[in-house]
This record gives C-alpha cells, structure tokens and sequence, in this order.
C-alpha cells in the first residue's frame, strides 16, 4: 500500500504505517484480538493489521477503547466480496494522547438537550477518543436537575414562558420593543435518566462532568426559591441572553442549598471532576443588600468579590469530603481557589501562566478558538450566533501552550476543552451543525499529533461520510 492510499483517521494517531499484507476475514465482527500490556502507557494502544490477523494491545481499558476507535475507523475502508469475506487494510498504528482531558461542554441549560442527544454525542465523542463531556446542567434561564427536598428548582426553575428572538444585544440597542418566542421552553432531567447517562458515558469512556454554576447564574434557581436571592420581591426565570444581577444571598440557607445540591450531584455523576461554575458574578446585589453586608462586617471581608470565595469554600467541603475535585472557570483564580482545583481558561489571554501563579492544574478551553458557539464564517451567511469568530482551521490552529512553555506549564496542562453554549442554538440539527467538523479539529489539538492543515483537510473529505453514515449533521467544508 502507497502513503497516498493509507486510511484517514480522525484524530490523527501518532504512528501510522501500511502493514505488508491486508487482512482477509469471513468474520469482521470477531476478528480483532485485544491484550493489556504494562508495556504501554494507560492510553496508549498499538494496531496491527496483517493477513495473519488484527491484534490490539493497550496499556488498559481506556488505551483499549482508544484503539478500538480507530479500529471502528479502519473499517470503513474495508471491502466486503460477495462471498461475505471483508478485506481490511493493513496498517499498524501506535498512539498515545498528548493530553488526558479531551472534552466538550454542552449547554443543557439555555435549550434542554434530551439524554438521546447527548447519548449521539457521547458515540461521536467516543469515536474521536474524546472522554470527556461536560454538562452545563443550571443557569439564569433554567434549572435542568431534579434535587430531592428542593422540588421547585425543576417545578419552576426548568420552565421559561417565553425566550428572546434574534440577538440580545440587537434587541438591548435598538430601543424598541424586544421580540419574544410564543412557546415556553422546558426540560429537566431525572435522577435516574442521569445515573443511566453516566453508565452510557462510561461504557464508551466518556466521564460525564456535572457543572452546578455558583454562586452566580442562579437566577431560575432564585425564581423557584426567592429566599435563595437577594431580593425582597420575587424574579422570573430569565427569558433573554446575558449576564443576570439575581446572583445567591451568602445566607444560610443559600449555603445549605449548595451543600444540598452538591451532595447529590456527587452521588449522581461518579466523577472525579464536579464543576462549580464561578464565573460572571455581578455583586451589585450584594452591595445593596443589607445581608450581605452583615455577613461581610461578620467575616471580616472587605470586598464583595470576597462573599465569592465563602461560596467556593462550601463547595469544596462538601466535594473534599466526597473525595473529589472542584472544577471552576479561571475566575476562580481570583476567589482564592484550593490547591487540588483545576481551572478551565475561557477568557481570551488567560493561558496555563495564569494558573501556574496560583499552582493550579487547568484545562484550555479558550473562548478565542474553542467557543464552538461562535460564528464558523462571515456571520452574513451563518444562522444567527453570540458572536466572535472560530473556523474550523482556528480550531485547529488551536495553541494551548504558550510558546516555550516550561515543563512545569505542560504538567499543569491536563488538556483542551469545546464549549458550545446554547443560546443561539434551540435544535439539535443546530447542535451538529455548530460541533461538526469542528469537534474533529478539537480532537486532533487533543491527541497532539497535528499533521498540517491541507492534510487535515484532505482526510477529513474521508471523514465526513463517516459522521453521515452515522446520522451526524455538519457543516460543508468551505
Ligand atoms: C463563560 O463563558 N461564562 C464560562
């Protein structure tokens, strides 16, 4: 076999060669051997596809995941004669991922993403060796996850009457009267459908990662329980875009929620990574209320951002006592954030230099390129979307190292993160559109083994018929 006829694998593996032989078999289905070797690394897999048979060794289970992918990928290039025998190419492959955190975050929150749809997305992750999704499970304009004792957060908190049309910021500037949906928008999520998610996750090795965001982005949540706010009059469930004031009193029972929720959440997702939010936290109402202002004299706090940091410290008893590990957006790194937490870097300029300072592990997830709600083109001919501009070869020109990184820095580097924030995007027909073939470009900047651009490219003309045959939606490449 000729260089030009290899297979095109998505994400490319760190090796991969024609074998001398391709492997002629009446039973495709059966014909892969698989061993664990402590010869290899945990991710770590080898292919080797021959007349003589298909073997795979992996350093463990997930290694052995990792391979069966590109397995599952080399087998769309098979051939089948009409004696039923399948020819496969013969290759071998060695690969080993560049970083161990290859996620997604999806907003579940803005528009409900039903399990079946997350379920499509934990296969497409899991064909691209990604492992990680997570769920941006609360926010200002709905409460998605059923909390035993707290009935009203999925009762009201799930539910908005009726949502924005077109742009918020259009409908901010233009002075007149902002034009809404005529339908409600709803959705949570039991208990159980998410255990049932968390198996389905873990049966294709895919961590599900529950974020609760605290203690701003609880605007629903302060709809279903005004005395969680700070307010004296109640608030809806927000019906448009943006950044909402309603953010949680540091009250008791403010902080028994928090511990309440978090309690379950760590029972419902076996992760050892749970999300706390902690970004976009006005403290206007913090500085008006006389509350928060007791509680401040009452801990010697001397700013408002503190209270913040009394939030963060809840959090992370109840998840040190779990045996976890608090996850936050870097603005946490202004909260005076824990040793042990990782941080996930989304404001433009923030890079790993940013958590080195506090000696915090982190993952890039950049709005600068790993916004997957952004526009993937001149916005004139794209559906409506928040903003900025991400191409798929942004993507994958992705830098999450700072150039001449330490070996300190690519430690506290544990990977790269997609987020695809729902506002602008209501169907899952959108979803794909705005995730593929992006996600593929993600996938490569995680695995680390970046050919070029024009290879990328090529290969994925061969990948595309692999999402179709698969029922995902994409993007025509330009
Ligand atoms: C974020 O985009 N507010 C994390």
């Amino acid at each position: 076999m000729s260089d030009t006829a290899l297979p095109a694998i998505v994400p490319q593996p760190r090796l991969l060669h024609p074998s001398d032989s391709a492997l002629t078999t009446s039973d495709v289905a059966t014909a892969l051997s698989e061993q664990l070797t402590t010869a290899l690394a945990p991710e770590a897999y080898r292919l080797t596809v021959t007349a003589e048979g298909a073997t795979l060794a992996a350093g463990s289970e997930a290694g052995l995941r990792n391979g069966r992918a590109t397995w599952t990928q080399l087998l769309d290039h098979a051939t089948t004669d009409e004696d039923g025998r399948t020819t496969v190419p013969g290759v071998v492959v060695e690969d080993e991922p560049r970083h161990a955190w290859r996620g997604l975050m999806v907003d579940c929150a803005r528009y409900f993403t039903p399990v079946a749809e997350l379920e499509k997305l934990i296969d497409a992750l899991a064909l691209h060796r990604m492992n990680r999704l997570h769920l941006h499970l609360t926010d200002d304009q709905g409460w998605r996850v059923e909390i035993d004792g707290w009935p009203r957060l999925t009762e009201v908190g799930s539910t908005r009457p009726r949502t924005l049309a077109g742009h918020h910021r259009s409908a901010e500037n233009s002075g007149g009267e902002p034009q809404w949906t005529t339908e409600p928008h709803s959705g949570h999520y039991t208990q159980e459908e998410l255990r049932a998610l968390v198996r389905y996750g873990a049966d294709r090795g895919v961590t599900l990662v529950p974020e609760i965001d605290l203690p701003g982005h609880m605007q629903a949540a302060v709809a279903a329980y005004p005395e969680l706010g700070n307010l004296d009059q109640p608030v809806r469930v927000r019906e448009t875009w943006g950044i909402s004031e309603h953010v949680l009193a540091p009250t008791e029972t403010a902080f028994r929620f928090v511990r309440d929720v978090l309690t379950q959440v760590v029972d419902i997702f076996p992760s050892e990574w749970i999300h706390v939010g902690g970004d976009e936290c006005p403290t206007v109402e913090w500085r008006s209320s006389p509350v928060a202002q007791e509680f401040m004299a009452a801990h010697g706090l001397s700013t408002e951002r503190q209270i913040q940091r009394e939030f963060l410290k809840v959090a992370r008893e109840v998840l040190s006592a779990a045996g976890r590990t608090l996850v936050g957006w870097d603005e946490i790194l202004e909260a005076e954030p824990p040793a042990d937490a990782i941080t996930m870097l989304w404001r433009r300029g923030k890079d790993v230099t940013d958590a080195e300072q506090h000696g915090l592990r982190c993952v890039y997830a950049c709005s600068d390129t790993l916004y997957l709600d952004h526009y993937q083109a001149d916005p004139e001919h794209e559906p409506l979307a928040l903003g900025g501009r991400s191409t798929l070869e942004d993507v994958y020109r992705t830098q999450e190292l700072p150039a001449g990184a330490s070996q300190e820095q690519r430690d506290l580097l544990l990977g790269v993160q997609g987020q695809l924030w729902r506002e602008y995007v209501p169907t899952s027909e959108h979803l794909e559109y705005m995730l593929f073939p992006r996600l593929c470009a993600l996938s490569e900047v995680a695995w680390g083994h970046r050919t070029s651009w024009e290879d990328f490219r090529q290969r994925l003309q061969q990948h595309l018929p692999r999402l179709a045959a698969r029922g995902i939606g994409y993007r025509q490449l330009d």
